[in-house]
């Protein structure tokens, strides 16, 4: 028998514990013996539940219970998750986790902190809800330089787009909606102000390259101010406006950023609705690949919990051991300079928007440019328009 313990019984714990009790038979047969969870620690207790026998509230009893192989981290927020997990691996204890805010803070010191006790950090829920893109990003881009990636990566703020474009609801009916789901953090400024993406695309960019970008530096603008008209046009014209993180290697080096772009219909991106989440990933040799599915919500985050556990405990204690290098000087290229075509509605003239960006496609009161500029090139210029964008 092998004994876990789950820190946390919010919509990620909870749904990884159905799932481990759900699918119990079949989990026993694949990891060779029965998986138990030992422990739940929580600050609740649960009467009347299957769980109420398992609740402790002392994560001590855990660390120090020699049986429990693996804690499975699913608290949120930087505290006490990061010290409960870098306990857990100083204990000699595999941890794995949803918790992007830890893995983007301090993925460096956890993933260093296994290595030196024999164990896992293993962190598949992070990014990408049940979507497997970051043990991908390990094994399977080996022989390829990573030159691009860029991802729809908040089910959130994908769900209230789509259901503000389609529907024609209201940001905060749609914003309740996701939060009744289970899809937004407990406080959504994190999901729509970028900042849960900006953690996802570090996350993506230390698999990738590395190195862990320190997501305060990282240009992060969110769906908040978005303007209704741009989206109307641009739906009409057959453009999608979507939440990105990307990182693309300028000079050799990762540039991150977050915000709105627009995104043509000929990139898979556009299509990707409701609370999916979209990856692409561009290898030098492979050119490009998509990883597409759910991004948010109780039952695909359990799925990649339960991924993370059953890996580790099939394929061995120090089975996942990616390196991070939290950035340093120059490391990475500061989002200032990351580089895009871009859209701009205004009541100006075609001759006259082109005297200022160069040659444009005309959408009907909005353009869009043929010349990439860098962010603090364009800086200078978008306030001679209504609105503008960034285009993918
Ligand atoms: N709030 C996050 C989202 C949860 O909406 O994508 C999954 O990380």
């Amino acid at each position: 028998m092998k004994n876990i313990a789950i820190l946390g019984l919010g919509v990620v714990g909870r749904g990884t514990a159905d799932l481990l009790e759900a699918n119990k038979a079949l989990i026993a047969e694949r990891v060779g013996e029965p998986v138990n969870i030992k422990y739940i620690l929580d600050l609740r207790d649960f009467p009347g539940t299957p769980y109420e026998k398992k609740v402790v509230h002392d994560f001590s009893v855990i660390e120090n219970d020699p049986e429990v192989e693996l804690v499975a981290e699913t608290m949120g927020g930087s505290h006490p998750a990061y010290d409960y997990s870098l306990a857990a691996l100083k204990a000699g204890k595999c941890v794995v986790t949803s918790n992007k805010e830890v893995v983007a803070n301090f993925g460096e010191e956890l993933l260093a902190a296994a290595k030196e006790n024999g164990v896992s950090y293993a962190f598949e829920a992070s990014v990408g809800g049940g979507i497997p893109i970051v043990r991908p990003l390990v094994t399977d881009f080996i022989a390829n330089k990573i030159v691009e990636i860029s991802g729809i990566l908040n089910g959130t703020t994908n769900y209230i787009l789509t259901e503000m474009k389609t529907k024609g609801k209201s940001y905060a009916d749609a914003l309740k909606e996701a939060q009744a789901k289970g899809y937004a953090e407990k406080d959504p400024t994190a999901d729509v102000e970028g900042i849960d993406t900006c953690r996802k695309i570090c996350i993506l960019t230390a698999l990738a390259t590395g190195i862990l970008p320190e997501a305060a530096k990282v240009r992060t603008i969110g769906i908040s101010k978005i303007d209704g008209a741009d989206v109307k046009l641009l739906e009409k014209k057959k453009y999608a406006v979507k939440l990105l993180g990307r990182m693309k290697m300028q000079d050799g080096k990762p540039c991150p950023i977050v915000a709105p772009f627009v995104c043509g219909a000929d990139s898979p991106l556009s299509h990707v609705d409701d609370v999916f989440n979209g990856i692409t990933v561009c290898g030098n040799t492979l050119g490009q690949t998509m990883f597409y599915g759910r991004g948010a919500g109780a039952d695909p985050t359990a799925s990649a919990v339960a991924n993370d556990i059953l890996s580790i405990l099939k394929d061995g204690k120090t089975s996942f051991a990616p390196t991070f290098n939290k950035a340093a000087d120059g490391d990475v290229i500061a989002s200032e300079n990351f580089v895009c075509r871009r859209y701009v509605r205004t009541n100006m003239a075609m001759s006259e928007v082109e005297k200022v960006l160069g040659k444009v496609v005309d959408l009907g009161g909005a353009y869009i440019t043929e010349k990439a500029f860098a962010e603090g090139e364009f800086d200078a210029l978008a306030g001679m328009f209504d609105s503008a964008l960034r285009v993918l």
